[in-house]
């Protein structure tokens, strides 16, 4: 049975006083279920999360990380860091790290080489842009990004990969895709892991969709058979919106 994940990307936003705020919120309105929760705070904010959600099933997650083990690298966060506060989770190739700051297929491979070399779990984002989609390119535009970033790993590995497909056209424009365009890519990509790895780890592993998920879209889109659940941006600053779309896995 693949685990199922609501993740919260909250990317560059509330302050440490907003933090707790929604945490404190959300820990109170939290819905019973079997799926992971997991909430990505910035990095200011991630240590003060993690404290606040240390009795919670609420899980947190890093929204980046460098994949060098230290060193002169102004501005970055290392895995160590991340773990040394109880962060073992971390989101890896975000489109708008790919777009605004220039992250790579390879140099995506050495950060979740890195992830894995520390026993942490990776959520690798990837997905197409408009002119991709527009061009029928999109099929291949994904299995590039899969295959130049995560086919070098072994099988064992993929027990801690969760894959979020993220088509770069829906994300913050309120364009979502369409469940059946999400189901579509996502059963294309456990048929390509299915013949890079086989089945076991085809069928195991969690493909999220992201991209403008909303309490009014949730159900249709996670009742996909191959989507397994979603990693939202905006909606997720919210609690009550978040709260509905947990409830709709
Ligand atoms: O990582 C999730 C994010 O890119 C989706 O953003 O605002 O379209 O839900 P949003």
């Amino acid at each position: 049975m693949r685990t199922k994940i609501v993740a919260g990307n909250w990317k560059m936003n509330k302050t440490l006083k907003e933090t707790e705020a929604l945490l404190t919120e959300l820990s109170a309105k939290r819905p019973d279920t079997d799926a992971e929760v997991i909430v990505a705070p910035t990095f200011v904010n991630l240590d003060a999360a993690t404290r606040h959600l240390e009795s919670s099933v609420i899980q947190v997650a890093a929204q980046n990380m460098h994949h060098a083990e230290n060193g002169a690298y102004t501005g970055e966060i290392s895995a160590d860091m991340l773990l040394d506060i109880g962060v073992d989770t971390v989101i890896l190739g975000h489109s708008e790290r790919r777009a605004l700051f220039g992250e790579t297929d390879d140099f995506l491979a050495k950060k979740v080489d890195t992830a894995m070399a520390k026993n942490m779990r990776a959520i690798f984002c990837f997905g197409e842009e408009l002119q991709d989609r527009r061009a029928g390119n999109h099929f291949k535009v994904v299995e590039a990004q899969l295959k130049n970033a995560l086919f070098h790993l072994g099988a064992d590995a993929w027990q801690r990969i969760v894959l979020a497909y993220e088509p770069v056209w829906a994300i913050g424009t309120g364009e979502t895709a369409s469940p059946e365009q999400a189901q579509e890519m996502h059963a294309f990509i456990r048929k390509t892991i299915n013949e890079k790895y086989g089945a076991s780890v085809a069928q195991n592993v969690t493909i999220l969709y992201g991209g403008s998920v909303k309490p009014n879209n949730a159900k249709e889109i996670f009742s996909k058979p191959d989507v397994d659940g979603g990693l939202i941006g905006g909606a997720s600053l919210k609690a009550d919106d978040f709260v509905e779309i947990i409830k709709a896995i």
